[in-house]
């Protein structure tokens, strides 16, 4: 029998998850949401494009958590998406008492679970469902990390006009205005990247990158972004049930790691079937290890919000 992955939230990201993970065939694919015929509906039609695109897999759609019973990985993506305007923060109160819900209903169905949250503003709902669920802090984590590294490769690959898989590209910290793009840390064809481009246009970067979701946002109109953001959720998934050690960066919760505690934040992973195996320390310049510092600090001044 495979695994089950549910996938919770059947809107753009969710939906993008679940389809990836359809395409992928490692588990039972199961998407629940809240409303009715939304998850159904999709479900079918995913499950019917394996016609097509040639894989075979049945994603169940759901508004029932029973159906989530026994699940090895649940991936969180309810939620509100911010609109043009609005930063992730901005979406806290109301995506804080979502998650609650969920994280309840999933980990009373399925205590070992892996959790894995994308819903903003990430890092601190991350940190909102270790709490409400009481769980081992290597069973709960967030998808970020790998979605903003997604976005510094491919600026990185435009600039050089290289493919993008030319690229080795990581970003720590907060998963908003405070990530933490690393440089020091990213290869060209094996250069470091600081070799391969100046300064200037290492800053430039930088900056696409951290304004990288806002920018589809702001295209968008209407919501945000949910290709990469569901593939980054499936692969991660993927990692989890593979359980060899992947290396991905991930919202992890800190005990004394980087210098930090009691907060979750992007940093690099080998990730298993109970989640984040290890904590990967990498040595990051100065000015990027204050700025994670930095990003904990950020986070953890919206923790009194939830009220734990
Ligand atoms: C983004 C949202 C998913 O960065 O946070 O596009």
């Amino acid at each position: 029998m495979k695994p089950k992955i549910t996938v919770v939230g059947s809107g753009n990201v969710g939906a993008q998850a679940a389809y990836r993970l359809a395409q992928r065939g490692m588990a039972d694919v199961v998407l629940l949401d809240i409303v009715e015929g939304i998850p159904q509906g999709k479900g079918l039609d995913m499950s019917q494009a394996g016609y097509i695109d040639g894989f075979d897999c049945q994603v169940l759609g759901t508004n029932d958590y029973e159906a989530t019973k026994n699940s090895a990985v649940v991936i969180i993506t309810a939620g509100l998406a911010r609109k043009p305007g609005m930063s992730r923060d901005d979406l806290i109160t109301k995506n804080a008492a979502i998650v609650k819900s969920v994280v309840e209903n999933a980990v009373r169905l399925s205590p070992q679970a892996v959790l894995l949250l994308v819903t903003n503003p990430l890092d601190v709902m991350t940190y909102h469902a270790l709490k409400i669920s009481a769980l081992p802090p290597q069973q709960v984590l967030g998808m970020a990390p790998l979605l903003d590294a997604a976005r510094m490769a491919y600026f990185i690959s435009q600039e050089l006009q290289l493919p993008i898989q030319s690229v080795y590209a990581e970003v720590l910290g907060s998963h908003g205005d405070l990530m933490v793009p690393a440089p020091s840390l990213c290869t060209v064809n094996g250069r470091p990247l600081t070799e391969v481009l100046s300064p200037e246009r290492i800053k430039y970067i930088v900056a696409k990158t951290t304004n990288g979701g806002a920018e589809i946002v702001s295209l968008l109109k209407t919501g945000s972004a949910y290709y990469a953001p569901g593939s980054a959720a499936a692969r991660m998934a993927e990692a989890i049930l593979n359980d060899k050690g992947e290396v991905i960066g991930s919202c992890c919760y800190l005990n004394g790691e980087y210098g930090l505690k009691d907060v979750c934040l992007g940093v690099p992973a080998k990730l298993g079937r109970q989640g984040i195996k290890e904590i990967v320390k990498l040595n990051l310049s100065e000015p990027e290890l204050a700025a994670l510092h930095q990003a904990a600090e950020s986070v953890k001044k919206l923790f009194p919000i939830l009220n734990h």
